[in-house]
């Protein structure tokens, strides 16, 4: 298989990252079809496509045509079984929670084409913990995304020893067709590449702030304007989701045992309010005047 043999991608989860990377794909020419469990969230990710393309087209950044073309690649669906039949290529966004991943894999494997690659945008996961619950371990693989996935350029591939030198190549192929940048990460990593830089960075300013040493705006502005950040750690949290650093935090610490992996007392506090970030309206920084 090549990359001229994609031509359907199905992406499974509509949520922070599902949404985006579907949308990604549309306006790319691929015929996408994204699906959740939750209505909810695929009513909320066709709203942000309305409002995006219409951004977009107001802002001059795409043609009325172009965003017509992408509006008309993208469907959403609440059935799996649907949504996958004619995938040539799946990447999965759902919840941070392994066996759910291993049951949907286990679920895709019977659903989509048997040349199908089937993707995980997982932060928390190799792909080696979802292959054996298919029947095709040579197909698949991380490809890792940053949040908001529209913006951000950098796609990690990461590639398990399973993994066949032709999904490898086809990934980093898509990844060039969606006009991203991607690295190839060669062996199965906790954290992979970026977020092992993000998490010394964020481990660091926690410990500062906790300390009283300054603000969290002061340690975010240090970043953005000593070292050039596009945004400092804490609003860098808000953005990602506070509860995705707690969650990432102790499936760390539930690897490794080790205490000084926990989630800092800020980020605990943080997560037993439900303060997540920009999503709840509230995170290290006040979104309710948003
Ligand atoms: N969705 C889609 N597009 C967005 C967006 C969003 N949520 N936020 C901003 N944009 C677009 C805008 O439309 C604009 O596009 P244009 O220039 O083509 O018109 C462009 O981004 C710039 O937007 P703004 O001027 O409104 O805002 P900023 O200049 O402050 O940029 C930002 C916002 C792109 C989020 C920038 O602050 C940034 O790059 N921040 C760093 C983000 C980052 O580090 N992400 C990685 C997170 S870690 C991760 O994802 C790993 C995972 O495993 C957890």
């Amino acid at each position: 298989m090549t990359i001229e043999d994609i031509r359907n991608i199905c992406v499974v989860g509509a949520g922070n990252m599902g949404h985006q990377i579907s949308l990604l794909c549309a306006i790319h020419g691929y015929r996408t079809t994204c699906t959740d469990v939750a209505p909810g969230a695929l009513q909320k990710a066709e709203k942000f496509v309305e409002a995006y393309l219409r951004g977009r087209v107001e802002k001059g950044k795409l043609t009325a045509e172009n965003a017509e073309a992408a509006r008309g690649n993208i469907s959403f669906t609440p059935d799996l079984k649907e949504a996958a039949k004619d995938a040539d290529y799946v990447i999965e966004a759902v919840t941070e929670v392994l066996d759910v991943k291993r049951r949907l894999f286990a679920d895709l494997d019977r659903f989509v084409p048997t040349h199908a690659i089937l993707a995980t945008n997982s932060s928390n996961f190799v792909s080696s913990l979802l292959a054996d619950a298919t029947g095709r371990p040579e197909k698949v693989i991380n490809l890792h995304f940053f949040n908001p996935a529209l913006v951000m350029q950098l796609v990690e591939v990461v590639r398990g020893p399973h993994v066949s030198d032709e999904t490898s190549q086809v990934s980093m192929d898509l990844c060039a067709r969606l006009e991203k940048v991607s690295v190839l990460i060669k062996k199965e990593v906790e954290g992979f590449l970026l977020n092992r830089i993000f998490k010394a960075i964020t481990k660091e300013a926690l410990w500062m702030l906790e300390m009283g040493i300054a603000a969290a705006e002061d340690i975010d502005k240090a970043c953005v304007f000593g070292a050039g950040h596009p945004m400092g750690p804490f609003k860098l949290m808000d953005l990602v989701g506070i509860d995705l650093e707690y969650t990432a935090s102790m499936e760390r610490f539930r690897k490794t045992g080790n205490p000084a992996d926990l989630p800092s007392p800020g980020v605990v506090g943080k997560y037993i309010k439900g303060d997540y970030g920009q999503k709840t309206g509230r995170g290290w920084y006040d979104y309710s005047a948003k």
